[in-house]
């Protein structure tokens, strides 16, 4: 078998995927239509050519006027639905989407216009393409320690409909202890726990997680490979990186895709799995992104097949679940 027909017939879980990262231009221009908002594009080729980004910050900056557009329930249904189709077509039959709750909130919509979108959306996933989904409520670490409380309050009534508590935006000056709190309120009450750590920020934001958030995930990671202890840890744990290969690359935290540490840490033995991140603005979803590494990086079938076995252990899918995906795989 070729190593693309590998990559498309491979099941994979994404486990590192923002659905406002997934906004695609024609989807924003059609609702901001609808909702009659004005955005500061002309056409679809001005929205990508704002798409040239240095750092996280210049990327997150466009990221959030994007999603202005984002009213009703049928937005957040529409945006999550987009998505779905593009698992379909990357044969992702499972996914654990973050959501920005805040986003929406300090503009005035309500959480429930939120929640209610997107659960619509996994449900005829699940019913239409046979596609499994969990929803996870990321905290915006560039707001207040009282502004995440004020977040969890409001996710509470939905516990059912979100699996995890996460932690995402601005990184550096944003360090894990600042949520300290918050996260033990969100694990008293039942969520798992996952943050973003050493995308930008140092190995030490990465210890912090595991330490003081007490994370079950790490997303990103990719700067822990500084920190050997750090390294050791993380493999002794199986602590699974939610590693974001053309993220990485679009946001300068590699200069080149043959740079990338992916292949490293996977031959260490450490649990790194393959996510877009936010595929509409880095220029791939999770295909792109296995085709991506591949390409720069020599991936052997068995790296390919040991990423998508990874993907599952790593997911908050049953033990049933992961061994049925994972005998799929080896049986490929
Ligand atoms: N890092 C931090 N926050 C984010 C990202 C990211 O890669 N994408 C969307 N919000
Ligand atoms: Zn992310």
């Amino acid at each position: 078998m070729q190593q693309l027909e590998l990559i498309r017939a491979l099941p994979k879980a994404e486990l590192h995927v923002h659905i406002e990262g997934t906004f695609e231009p024609e989807l924003m221009f059609a609702i901001a239509q609808r909702n009659q908002i004005e955005i500061p594009y002309k056409s679809i080729d001005e929205v990508k050519q704002a798409y040239n980004f240095h750092n996280l910050q210049s990327f997150l900056d466009i990221y959030y006027a994007g999603a202005q557009v984002l009213i009703h329930e049928q937005d957040f249904y529409d945006l999550a639905w987009a998505y779905f189709e593009k698992c379909a077509l990357d044969r992702v039959v499972h996914t654990e989407m973050f959501f920005d709750p805040q986003t929406h909130t300090d503009r005035g919509v309500a959480f429930e216009t939120v929640i209610n979108g997107l659960t619509r959306a996994c449900d005829d996933a699940k019913q239409q393409l046979n596609i499994s989904s969990h929803l996870i409520m990321c905290f915006l670490r560039h707001l207040s320690e009282a502004a995440a409380f004020d977040t969890l309050a409001q996710a509470l009534p939905y516990k059912d409909q979100i699996i995890a508590i996460g932690l995402d935006s601005s990184e550096l000056g944003h360090p894990p202890e600042k949520f300290e709190r918050v996260f033990a309120k969100a694990a008293e009450a039942g969520f798992l726990l996952v943050a973003h750590a050493g995308e930008e920020g140092p190995a030490d934001y990465v210890w912090q997680a595991l330490d003081l958030l007490k994370v079950n995930r790490i997303d990103h990671g990719v700067r822990s490979e500084e920190d050997p202890a750090l390294l050791q840890r993380l493999k002794a744990e199986q602590m699974p990186l939610t590693v974001c290969p053309l993220s990485n690359l679009k946001l300068c935290v590699v200069d080149q895709m043959q740079q990338h540490n992916i292949q490293r840490l996977l031959q260490q033995g450490l649990c790194v799995t393959v996510n877009s991140d936010d595929p509409a603005y880095f220029g791939g979803y999770m295909n792109d992104n296995f085709i991506a590494i591949t390409e720069a990086l020599d991936l052997t079938d068995t790296a390919l097949k040991q990423l998508a076995i990874n993907s599952f252990n790593a997911s908050f899918i049953s033990t049933a679940d992961k061994q049925k995906w994972i005998a799929e795989i080896e049986s490929i």
